[in-house]
This record gives structure tokens, C-alpha cells and sequence, in this order.
């Protein structure tokens, strides 16, 4: 039997895609299947956690003993995700957000039109950047999607967000990233270390998450 190693801590992790409403019937979204944040959200059960996970519409069923809270829109897991944030010990975020939605909305489905329709698009809130600066004590965990120069745009978000340790994975290699049962990541600490692992399933990934997060807390409390 595993050892709980998270006994008596919160962690709060998102998963999953986000839906921006065009109308009633239409919206803007990704390929995120919800896969990597529900393995997270298993492990930290696993590990003895109360593990509430924020997620948007995926087709997962919830895991056994998590407290799910289900959302759509960007705005709503930011309210979601900032609704749990004061008490929580650690959070990580590995919901493929929304950077845009519509900047309107229709309340009516938008009849066909001849020719074109050019939709304007606004930016959504960065969730993991307003976490960064609210940070007290939790461990910010966040997560990179980079189809090029994967470590050192990784490196580049642990930095402007604040970020305790960061999962980069390269979504143009096959078996990592959106949608698949297996992913290729990179781990890098705020302290510097930066570990590169092979292709591994998404249950395996998120234990070597929680391996080396834990080992970050071990140096965190000995320096
Ligand atoms: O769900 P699966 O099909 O299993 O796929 C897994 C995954 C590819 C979605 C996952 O491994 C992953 O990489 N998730 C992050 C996807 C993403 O949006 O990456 P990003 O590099 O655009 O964002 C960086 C970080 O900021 C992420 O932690 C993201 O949650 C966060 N973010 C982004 C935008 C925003 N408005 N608010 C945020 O908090």
C-alpha cells in the first residue's frame, strides 16, 4: 500500500477544456479531454487529500471520494478556482483555459446571413497569473502546452506566474498533450531543477507530479 503523502491537505486541480458562448447553440473551445487533470485529482486522493477539482465539460466520470465542481466558461472556473484558493494548500491548474471568448454574446441563435461573419474576440482572465499574485503559502502548480521551445517558454510562465513547479509538455510530439491516455513532460521547480521524463501514462505522469512537487516541499522546508 502507498504511503498517503497528502494527508489532511487541500489541493484544488482543474481539468478539462472551457466552452466561450458565441450563442445558445454555438461556442469556442479545445481538444482538452479533461484525461490529465482527473489522473491528478485521482492521485492526490490516492494520497491521502481532500481533492476538489474544477472542471469543465468533459465526458470523465468523477473520482471516487473527489468533490467535483463543474464549470463552463473561463470567468466561471476563475470564481471556481478563487472560491477555494484561501484555504488551499496546493492547486494545480491543468485545465486547458480559454485565452479569448467572444466579446458578444448572442441571447437569440444568430440566424444564417449572406456572406461573411467576423467574430471579435476579447481576452479572458489569466487564472493561474491572478493565483501567482495572490499566493500566501500554497504551492501554485501550473502547466505549459508549447508546440516549440517547450522548456524555455515553460521556464519563461514559472517565472511571470509565480509558479511553484511547472508541467511543460510538448503537444506536437505523438502520445503527449490533448485527448490521448499517455504523455511526454518536463518538470521544472522554481529552484532550478528541471526533470524530463518518457512517455509515461497520464496516471504515471501525475505521480510523478505529486514525486517531485513532494521533494520541492522537502528542499522548501530544509532551506
Ligand atoms: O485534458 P487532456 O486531454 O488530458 O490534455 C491535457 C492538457 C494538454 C490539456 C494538459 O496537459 C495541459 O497542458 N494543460 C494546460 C493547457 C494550457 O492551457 O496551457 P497554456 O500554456 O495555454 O497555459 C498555461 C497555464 O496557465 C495552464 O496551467 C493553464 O491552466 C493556465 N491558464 C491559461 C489561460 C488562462 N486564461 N488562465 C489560466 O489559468
Amino acid at each position: 500500500l502507498e504511503q498517503p503523502r497528502l494527508k489532511g491537505k487541500k489541493v484544488v486541480v482543474t481539468a478539462g477544456p472551457t466552452q466561450e458562448k458565441i450563442d445558445p447553440v454555438r461556442y469556442f473551445t479545445n481538444h482538452s479531454s479533461g484525461k490529465m487533470g482527473y489522473a491528478i485529482a485521482e492521485q492526490a486522493q490516492r494520497e491521502g487529500a481532500d481533492v476538489i477539482l474544477i472542471s469543465g465539460p468533459t465526458a470523465l466520470p468523477c473520482p471516487k471520494g473527489v468533490k467535483r465542481v463543474a464549470v463552463e466558461t473561463a470567468q466561471e472556473m476563475y470564481e471556481a478556482v478563487t472560491g477555494q484558493f484561501a484555504d488551499a494548500d496546493i492547486v494545480i491548474k491543468a485545465a486547458a483555459v480559454a485565452d479569448y471568448r467572444p466579446k458578444e454574446v448572442f441571447t437569440e441563435k444568430r440566424k444564417k446571413q449572406p456572406g461573411e461573419w467576423a467574430i471579435e474576440m476579447e481576452r479572458t482572465i489569466d487564472i493561474l497569473k491572478t493565483l501567482g499574485e495572490q499566493k500566501q503559502s500554497q504551492l501554485l502548480v501550473g502547466f505549459a502546452a508549447e508546440s516549440e521551445k517547450v522548456e524555455e517558454y515553460a521556464a519563461k510562465k514559472l517565472e511571470a506566474k509565480n509558479l511553484d513547479l511547472i508541467v511543460a509538455n510538448d503537444i506536437s510530439a505523438s502520445g503527449a498533450g490533448f485527448k490521448g491516455d499517455t504523455n511526454i513532460i518536463t518538470i521544472l521547480t522554481r529552484d532550478g531543477k528541471t526533470k524530463q521524463y518518457p512517455l509515461l501514462s497520464k496516471q504515471e505522469a501525475a505521480r510523478r507530479i505529486f514525486d517531485e512537487l513532494l521533494d520541492y516541499m522537502k528542499r522548501q522546508q530544509q532551506s
